[in-house]
């Protein structure tokens, strides 16, 4: 017997950092939205654990036990005195190292898969705490839809979403390390006073009204300015995507995937097909949010 759960990836449409806490961490107000690519994460007993990865970026993706869906695997089996031994296989659509939570995308799957496949009887609450010790965005990659995540990203408050928004994903060449991206916030602003970081209300009423143009106006990423340090060569996509007609750019979360809102499905395309001609970026993705949070199939 084995169990699939699909996940999506996300978009922080606005990432408030604060500044570093004394654990490293940053307090955030982080909005996360799910949008419409895919992994699927297949549990099935075996012997021992292992984890196996296809699609075309699987050559990435660590299958040792540093992969959050083998850690979900085990924190779940601890908790419940249950040996750990399933074969885990990730059939992966999410840019890997892109700043869409991709490998936390797979943690909340595969913890999902596990609970079903073993039947623990975990409660939700119970879930999402296993979710929290994982990683910051581990539990919103269960939750999905849109939420505001405060704290670390990971004590979620959902948010209703009034509609549908199109976007496009350019996937960079090679990853940027999310430490290596705060490292660089911090760098950039050791000599500023970092204010709280607190939740957009114009973004929230845009996404509750389903505005794409109000939307367009509200994003924001304060980790752009690091990961634009860290790879500069970003800029040069995000400008693609604004010749060719996006309504706003962003990076997402820590990069370096970059984000593209536009208005409708043929703006899409058009964007996307400029971004691949344009050589700044690997691949461009489109796809529509919000999207379901991790679903068993
Ligand atoms: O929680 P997660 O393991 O995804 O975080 C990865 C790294 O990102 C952390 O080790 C930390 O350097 C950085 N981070 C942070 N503040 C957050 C979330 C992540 O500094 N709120």
């Amino acid at each position: 017997m084995s169990v699939t759960v699909r996940v999506p990836a996300k978009v922080n449409v606005q990432l408030a950092v604060g500044a570093a806490r004394p654990d490293g961490f940053h307090d955030l107000a982080n909005v996360f939205l799910a949008v419409g690519l895919y992994d699927e994460v297949t549990v099935t007993p075996a012997d021992e654990l292992t984890v196996t990865c296809s699609g075309p970026d699987a050559a990435q993706v660590p299958l040792d036990a540093s992969n959050l869906a083998a850690r979900a695997a085990i924190a779940l089996a601890d908790r419940h005195g249950i040996a750990p031994h399933v074969h885990i296989h990730i059939a992966k659509d999410i840019p890997v190292a892109g700043g869409m939570a991709g490998g936390s995308a797979d943690g909340a799957a595969a913890l999902l898969a596990c609970d079903a496949l073993w039947s623990t009887g975990a409660t939700r609450d119970e879930l999402l705490a296993i979710c929290a010790e994982l990683g910051s965005d581990v539990p919103f990659s269960l939750v999905g839809g849109a939420a505001l995540g405060i704290g670390r990203g990971e004590q979620l408050t959902t948010i209703d979403v009034g509609g549908t928004f199109h976007w496009v994903f350019a996937v960079a060449d090679g990853g940027l390390s999310t430490p290596a991206v705060y490292g660089e916030f911090d760098r950039l602003t050791a000599d500023t006073d970092v204010p709280a970081p607190a939740a957009s209300p114009a973004l929230l009423d845009a996404l509750r009204r389903g505005d794409t143009h109000a939307l367009a106006d509200a994003l924001s990423n304060d980790l752009q300015p690091a990961a634009l340090s860290l790879r500069p060569s970003l800029a040069d996509t995000l400008a693609a995507g604004t010749g060719a007609g996006a309504l706003a750019t962003l990076v997402s979360g820590s990069g370096p995937t970059t984000a593209f809102l536009v208005a409708d499905a043929e703006s899409a395309r058009k964007v996307a097909d400029a971004l691949l001609t344009s050589g700044t970026c690997r691949t461009a993705r489109v796809a529509v949010s919000p999207a379901p949070g991790a679903t068993v199939l």
